[in-house]
């Protein structure tokens, strides 16, 4: 009886209050099917999911199974965003509406600094330590990423972008560009005519779209 009041009560804080519960709290919450839903409509949140920091959802966002969010200080993720299972993402990031993530797919904001080598890279994060770098990630909308990609921080992948299995997003990927590779390399554009009149992405460095 305790532990459903406890429940309930927990719920309608969740429900009423979402940013406070998920904001910079100390603790990880778990999110199991369905619990932490932030009051949106439609969010979809797979089993052993854990969100930390702040992570805001607009409507329609799906994570797929062991998705791992670490808002520092803010994941913003768009309307319909589907994320598969086991990706990673840290940082400040913002993904568009749409924008549909593969499985273990890693999206880190940050990376360790270790030019010193009279210490352990781990240790160099604490007081008097060298830190992290960090920078921002914008995924555009309607992006699609591949499995098994890596973004590291700084990079926007403009609207529209494919970013092929395995890659490792380095730098800026234009719009509608198809990036593939590690490092990524823009292949091609999406919506490009050929001669011969069919619909395909091509490597017209114009970018011309239909
Ligand atoms: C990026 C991608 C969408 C391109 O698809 P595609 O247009 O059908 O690609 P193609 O098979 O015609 O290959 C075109 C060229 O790109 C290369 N290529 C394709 N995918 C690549 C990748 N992920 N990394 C590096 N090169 C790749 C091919 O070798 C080929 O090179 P070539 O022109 O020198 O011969 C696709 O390869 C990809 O990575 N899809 C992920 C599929 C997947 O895992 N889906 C499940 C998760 S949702």
């Amino acid at each position: 009886m305790r532990e459903f009041f406890r429940s309930l009560l927990r719920r309608v804080a969740v429900t009423c209050c979402p940013r406070l519960i998920c904001r910079r709290s100390p603790v990880r919450w778990r999110l199991l099917r369905g619990w932490l839903v932030s009051g949106k409509r439609n969010v979809r949140i797979g089993a052993g999911c854990v969100v930390s920091g702040s992570v805001e959802f607009a409507e329609g966002v799906t994570l797929e199974d062991y998705v791992r969010l670490i808002g520092s200080p803010t994941i913003r993720l768009g309307r319909d965003v589907y994320i598969n299972s086991f990706c990673m993402i840290l940082g400040d990031i913002e993904v568009g509406d749409h924008a549909m993530i593969s499985q273990f797919v890693n999206i880190w904001g940050r990376s360790h600094r270790f030019a010193r080598k009279d210490e352990p890279i781990w240790v160099q994060h604490g007081p008097g330590g060298q830190g992290y770098k960090t920078a921002p990630i914008r995924i555009g909308p309607a992006t699609w990423i591949g499995p098994h990609v890596t973004v590291l921080r700084g990079v926007t992948i403009g609207e529209g972008a494919v970013v092929g299995a395995n890659a490792v997003v380095t730098k800026d990927v234009p719009p509608f560009a198809v990036a593939m590779g590690a490092p990524a390399r823009v292949r091609g554009f999406r919506g490009v005519t050929s001669p011969d009149g069919e619909l395909r992405y091509d490597s017209d460095a114009e970018g011309n779209r239909t």
